[in-house]
């Protein structure tokens, strides 16, 4: 027989798994919001993942979270997608509930309340730059557009893609000025320029021009605990002063789940001063 967990558990699964901050993150929650419950991590495997997350199901836990390279297999597995999910097309939390997979996905929230809430910059009426139109960019946009910037471009090396990501999602804009670009033909000045390519985890830097940063602009490098990235590096000689990487992304994705599954907000400005690495 199949032994039961005795504690309400979760884990993140991903591969690797080993880096994920996600075990430290919800522990501490559970901590100092009083839940008793247990939190891992799994090792999964490519190809797998179904048969993994059902043994994981069968033994009685409550909920996953997912990194790379499972999101569009966690996507596939859910029973239920919530909006953000499906128009993500990527799925980072399930729920497990009898023969129900409740699924969503938290990132793009997770970045609005980062913004937002800790880093005080309301996102309203503003000119938002987001670069790169794959995966990260893909989560990001609907929770972008719902804060109801005045213009939210969508920059991307191939323009094509960032064109099929603004007409998919072109009917959330609601009032906001939405508009793909490549980099030679961007436009404008942007309060908020964030940068979801994967450039800065090969080390290199989308061919962005210095003009884009307007004045008290914020530049947000969505990869974390790497330092002074090349977009950062480049935002800093431009002018700006207010930097900020995912480190907070990454804990207000997991607040939000936490809330999702436990009924409970847990406080999260403790653990991000406690895993953030200084953009030095
Ligand atoms: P993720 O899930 O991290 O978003 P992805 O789906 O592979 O990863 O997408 C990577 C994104 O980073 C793409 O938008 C890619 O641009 P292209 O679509 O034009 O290839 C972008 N990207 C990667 N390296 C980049 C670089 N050096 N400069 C600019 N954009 C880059």
């Amino acid at each position: 027989m199949t032994e039961r967990f005795t504690l309400d558990t979760y884990a993140v699964i991903g591969n690797p798994i080993a880096q994920s901050k996600s075990p430290l993150i919800h522990t501490q929650f559970a901590h100092t919001s009083g839940q008793a419950m247990y939190y891992t991590r799994l090792l999964g495997t490519v190809g797998a993942f179904a048969a993994e997350v059902d043994d994981f199901r069968a033994q009685g836990a409550k909920g996953l979270n997912v990194t790379a390279p499972f999101k569009l297999d966690a996507f596939a597995y859910a029973t239920d997608l919530s909006e953000g999910a499906r128009l993500a097309g990527a799925v980072n939390a399930l729920k497990f509930d009898g023969d129900r997979v409740y699924a969503e996905n938290f990132d793009g929230v997770g970045l609005v309340n980062d913004i937002q809430r800790n880093l005080a910059v309301p996102l309203a009426g503003k000119r938002v730059l987001l670069l790169g139109a794959g995966g990260a960019a893909r989560g990001a946009l609907l929770p972008l557009l719902r804060q109801r910037p005045a213009r939210l471009v969508l920059a991307n090396r191939q323009l094509d893609k960032a064109q099929a990501l603004v007409s998919e999602q072109g009917a959330a804009a609601q009032g906001v000025q939405l508009e793909a670009s490549d980099y030679a033909q961007l436009q404008g000045q942007f309060d908020v320029v964030i940068n979801a390519t994967s450039a800065s985890l090969f080390g290199q830097l989308p061919p962005l021009a210095a003009q884009a940063f307007a004045p008290g602009c914020l530049a947000y490098e969505m990869v974390y605990g790497k330092g002074a990235t090349p977009f950062l590096q480049l935002a800093r000689q431009s002018g700006v002063t207010r930097l900020a990487d995912g480190v907070g992304m990454l804990v207000e994705q997991a607040a939000e789940a936490f809330v999702w599954w436990r009924g409970v907000r847990p406080e999260t400005a403790g653990v991000i001063a406690q895993i953030t690495v200084p953009i030095a």
